[in-house]
Parts: structure tokens; C-alpha cells; sequence
């Protein structure tokens, strides 16, 4: 019998689903950084548009996530997730358009797979079908978010620096998600 932490208005959360939800939180406001990141830098008018497009869909994620995460349970790196996602968005802004594109797709390809994880979790907890739902609606934007990058990038082939900075960009993801489940 799981052990449940605290009450979210009339709904209780399993640990596993608070530790998904401080991943959730801080990836939330790693995208905020990114796109903060990019609008610094970039001259582009299309990909400011789309970065400011983003970011206003980030800046909701971040607020229906924290109606279900107390700030007790958040991360408490964010100040250095804060500074990952300024970067990750900033330095390709720093190169052009098809290097943030490039950056976007990798991110959010690995963000959709991270909320179907709890997605499908989240389907043997019926009580939580609120938080399902929000789930689903966030990861629906995310999915639009890559495919969006995906068009703006173009068929051309990335180059060889673009491939590590990206494959960097999809470790880094994937190993601040281990971390953040613990701290
Ligand atoms: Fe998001
Ligand atoms: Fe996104």
C-alpha cells in the first residue's frame, strides 16, 4: 500500500506522482528560461515570434502544474535549471534560427516522451483524472511545440556540430529529470 503525502484540495498524491510533478515543475520552468533565452538574442522576427508564441504556452504549463505541486515540493536546484534552460535557449540563439529549431525539437521530442511516461502511470490512478487531463492537455502542446520546430528547422540535414548540441541537449534533459525526482 503506497504511502500518500498530502492532500491537493480533495484529491491525495502517491509519492511517485509528486516526484513526477517536481520534474514536471522544473522542466516547466526550464521552458520559460529557454524561450527567455532565446528572445534575448535572437533578430530573427519569425523566431521571435514563435519564441514569444511558446513562451506564453509555457508560462500556463507552469501555472496548472503548480495548482497541483505545493512550493514544499519543489525542486530545489531550480536557481541551476533556471540557468540550463537561459542557456539552452540562448547559446543556439546566438547561431540563428535553425539551430533554436533544432534545439526546440530535441527538447520537446523528449518532454512528449517524459509526460506519456505519466500519462500511462496515471491511467491505473482513476482518482487523479483531473491531473491526467492537464497532463494530456501540456504534453498536446509540447507535441505541437516539436512539430512546429520541426517545419520551421527545414529538411536540410543538421550539421555535425548541430547533432552533438542537440544529442547534449536530449542527455541533459534526460539526466535533469533523474535528478530532480530526488532533489
Ligand atoms: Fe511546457
Ligand atoms: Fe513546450
Amino acid at each position: 500500500m503506497q504511502k500518500y503525502l498530502y492532500v491537493q484540495g480533495h484529491q491525495q498524491l502517491p509519492p511517485k506522482v509528486v516526484a513526477d510533478l517536481r520534474t514536471d515543475h522544473a522542466g516547466e520552468v526550464g521552458a520559460v528560461c529557454i524561450y527567455k533565452g532565446v528572445l534575448m538574442f535572437a533578430r530573427d522576427s519569425a523566431l521571435r515570434d514563435f519564441a514569444q508564441h511558446h513562451l506564453a504556452t509555457e508560462q500556463k504549463h507552469l501555472t496548472r502544474v503548480k495548482e497541483w505541486l505545493p512550493p514544499e515540493h519543489f525542486s530545489r536546484l531550480l536557481p541551476v535549471w533556471k540557468l540550463a534552460g537561459f542557456l539552452t535557449g540562448a547559446l543556439p540563439a546566438l547561431f540563428g534560427p535553425r539551430a533554436v529549431y533544432a534545439t526546440i525539437e530535441s527538447v520537446e521530442t523528449f518532454v512528449d516522451l517524459h509526460y506519456e511516461e505519466q500519462v500511462q502511470d496515471l491511467k491505473s490512478h482513476p482518482e487523479l483524472f483531473l491531473l491526467l487531463q492537464t497532463l494530456q492537455e501540456c504534453q498536446a502542446d509540447e507535441v505541437a511545440h516539436r512539430d512546429e520546430a520541426a517545419t520551421a528547422r527545414g529538411p536540410l540535414k543538421k550539421g555535425f556540430c548541430l547533432r552533438i548540441w542537440c544529442a547534449m541537449v536530449s542527455w541533459g534533459s534526460r539526466n535533469a529529470v533523474v535528478v530532480c525526482r530526488h532533489v
